[in-house]
C-alpha cells in the first residue's frame, strides 16, 4: 500500500459560511439561483455516481472511450510525474491516464465531497503501491494551494464540469488553471459538445428520475444544514435547453405557492406558483469557442479529440510564454 494523504482546507466553519453566503444571495435574487457545488454531500455523490450509469446519461461513456483510446497519446506528450485533477469525484475514468503514465510519482485528486474523495483516494493507494495519493478537499474555483511535488505536471479536469461554471466563473477558472502551470506542464479538459437538444435534455431528466433525485437533494442539504423546512417534493425537476447561451439549465420548479423558513438565516423565502430555482447550468462546447477561451486565458489548444460521433471532447493545451 502506497502512502494515502488527505489534506483538509476546507473545515465546517468555512464551509458554513459559504453555505450560508450563498444561500442568503441566491435565494434573496431574482430569479433565484444556488451554485451547484452545494449538491455534493455524501448523498449527492452517490447519486451522481449513479447519474453516471444511466442508459440516457452519455457523457460518462464518452469520455471513458476517448480516455480508454487515447490515453497512450496523453501520456507521451505530457510525460507527467504529477497528475493533479479537479473535482475528481471516483476518479474512475482517470484509471486509463494512471495507467498509461510510467513515471508518475504522485496523484492530487482535488474535491468539495470529501466522501468521495476519501473512498477513491484511498482505493488507489491500496491499488497502486508505487503511486502517492495526496487528496485535497477544496473549492476549484478558489485559490489553490497544491501540494509540492515532481514535474512535469499534468491538471485534468475531466466530467463536463467546466460547464457548470458559467462563462465569468470559467474565464477566472482558466486563468487560475494557468498560473498553476509552468513551462513543460499540461492542461487537459474534458467537455461535452453541442448537438441535438433532445439528446442533451433526456441526459439531464432521466427516465427513471435519478438525476431529478440529485437536483432535490439539494433541498435536503438546506434542510440539514441549515434546519431550513423545504418539502423537496412540492418541488419539480427541470431540464431546459437554452440555446442562445447554448447550456441546458436545471431547476427547481414550485409546485404550489409555498413559504419556506430558514431559522439559522432568520429568512423566510416565499415561492410563487411555477416559480423555479435555477441550481446548475451545463454549458456545451463547440472547438473554436472553447480553443479561444483558452487562449485567452494563456493556454494554446494542442490537441483535440473527439468521439466518432463529435458527441464529447477532449483538449489538450499547454501555457502560452
Ligand atoms: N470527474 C468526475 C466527477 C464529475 S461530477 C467524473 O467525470 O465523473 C463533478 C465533481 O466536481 C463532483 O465530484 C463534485 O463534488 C466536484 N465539485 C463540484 N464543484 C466543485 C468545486 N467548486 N470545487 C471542487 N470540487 C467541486
Ligand atoms: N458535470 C455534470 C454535467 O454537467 C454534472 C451533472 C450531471 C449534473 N447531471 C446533472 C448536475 C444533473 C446537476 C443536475 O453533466
Amino acid at each position: 500500500m502506497s502512502p494515502f494523504r488527505l489534506t483538509r482546507t476546507l473545515n465546517d466553519d468555512t464551509l458554513d459560511a459559504a453555505l450560508r453566503h450563498d444561500v442568503l444571495h441566491g435565494l434573496g435574487s431574482t430569479p433565484k439561483t444556488l451554485p451547484p457545488k452545494w449538491l455534493y454531500d455524501a448523498r449527492g455523490s452517490e447519486l451522481f455516481e449513479m447519474i453516471t450509469c444511466l442508459p440516457e446519461y452519455y457523457p460518462t461513456r464518452d469520455e471513458r472511450e476517448l480516455l480508454r483510446t487515447h490515453a497512450p497519446g496523453i501520456a507521451a506528450e505530457a510525460g507527467a510525474r504529477t497528475l493533479i485533477e479537479l473535482g475528481s469525484g471516483s476518479s474512475e475514468k482517470t484509471q486509463h491516464l494512471l495507467d498509461a503514465l510510467p513515471d508518475l510519482h504522485t496523484y492530487v485528486p482535488v474535491d468539495v465531497s470529501d466522501s468521495a474523495l476519501d473512498q477513491a483516494g484511498r482505493a488507489l493507494a491500496r491499488e497502486r503501491p508505487r503511486l502517492a495519493v495526496h487528496a485535497l478537499v477544496a473549492d476549484f474555483t478558489r485559490t489553490l494551494d497544491l501540494p509540492d511535488t515532481p514535474g512535469p505536471r499534468l491538471l485534468v479536469f475531466l466530467g463536463g464540469t467546466i460547464g457548470n461554471l458559467t462563462p465569468a466563473e470559467r474565464a477566472e477558472f482558466l486563468t487560475s488553471v494557468r498560473s498553476l502551470l509552468g513551462p513543460g506542464d499540461a492542461f487537459l479538459l474534458g467537455m461535452d459538445l453541442v448537438k441535438d437538444a433532445s439528446v442533451l435534455v433526456a441526459a439531464y431528466d432521466d427516465a427513471a428520475g435519478v438525476t431529478a433525485e440529485f437536483n432535490k437533494n439539494l433541498l435536503a442539504v438546506l434542510n440539514r444544514e441549515l434546519g431550513a423546512d423545504f418539502v423537496p417534493d412540492a418541488f419539480a425537476h427541470v431540464a431546459r435547453w437554452n440555446p442562445a447561451d447554448e447550456w441546458i439549465e436545471m431547476r427547481l420548479r414550485s409546485l404550489t405557492r409555498q413559504t419556506v423558513k430558514i431559522p439559522s438565516l432568520g429568512l423566510t423565502v416565499d415561492f410563487a406558483d411555477g416559480e423555479e430555482l435555477r441550481t446548475e447550468v451545463s454549458a456545451k462546447f463547440r472547438r473554436p469557442g472553447i480553443a479561444r477561451e483558452l487562449h485567452q486565458a494563456g493556454l494554446q489548444m494542442d490537441r483535440w479529440w473527439t468521439t466518432d460521433t463529435s458527441s464529447y471532447g477532449i483538449a489538450l493545451a499547454r501555457p502560452l510564454p
